[in-house]
């Protein structure tokens, strides 16, 4: 009879740790999410978290600012708000949650930036009015508790949607 362990045990044992090793790289990317670190994601988290139960009044801001510093977008949109307002907030909840799973995240913003390029008459210097329009919102929104480290995180993260719509566009 063999010896115990026999090459085989050691080569069986080698293999489960190599999976677990594996494993916790593999979840430990998954964590860092697109450019933003660990901690820059939790501030977006745990700030959204708070946005969530304001949505319709943050809605409010958002299109309130972006219509009173640009007027001439009004026209872009439809004439009542409320379906747009609330497909907004929806589509930001799921960047939100989604952004540490990019592979099911990315093809949604993608079909979003075809939609924005080809049916809403949507240009590329639009999309920095859009960025400032939501800070200000969530600066306005969430007071204090958004700190200037909340403000750079939103920024990056609004960056990587961005980035990933404007290659639709151009002009
Ligand atoms: C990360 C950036 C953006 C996000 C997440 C976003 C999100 C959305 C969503 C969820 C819709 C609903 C319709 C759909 O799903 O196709 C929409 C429509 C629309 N968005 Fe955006 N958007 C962004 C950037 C912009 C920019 C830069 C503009 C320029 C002003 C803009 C203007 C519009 C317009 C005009 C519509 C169509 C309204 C309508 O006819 O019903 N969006 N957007």
């Amino acid at each position: 009879m063999s010896q115990f362990p026999t090459t085989v045990h050691y080569t069986i044992v080698a293999g489960f740790a190599i999976a677990a090793i594996l494993t916790l790289l593999h979840k430990k990317r998954e964590k860092k999410a697109a450019g933003l670190t660990p901690k820059q994601l939790e501030l977006v988290q745990t700030s959204w978290a708070k946005v969530e139960p304001i949505s319709d009044a943050a809605a409010d801001i958002f299109y309130g600012q972006m219509f009173s510093t640009h007027p001439e977008y009004r026209k872009l949109f439809p004439e009542d708000m409320a379906k747009q307002k609330k497909a907004l907030m929806k589509m930001l909840a799921m960047a939100v949650k989604g952004i540490t799973n990019l592979d099911e995240l990315v093809p949604k913003v993608q079909d979003l930036g075809r939609r924005h390029a080809k049916y809403y008459k949507v240009t590329i210097p639009m999309y920095k009015t859009v960025g400032e329009c939501l800070l200000f919102t969530l600066e306005k929104g969430l007071g204090d508790s958004f700190t200037p480290e909340h403000k750079e995180a939103w920024a990056l993260t609004y960056e990587i949607l961005a980035g990933v719509m404007i290659p639709f566009h151009d002009k």
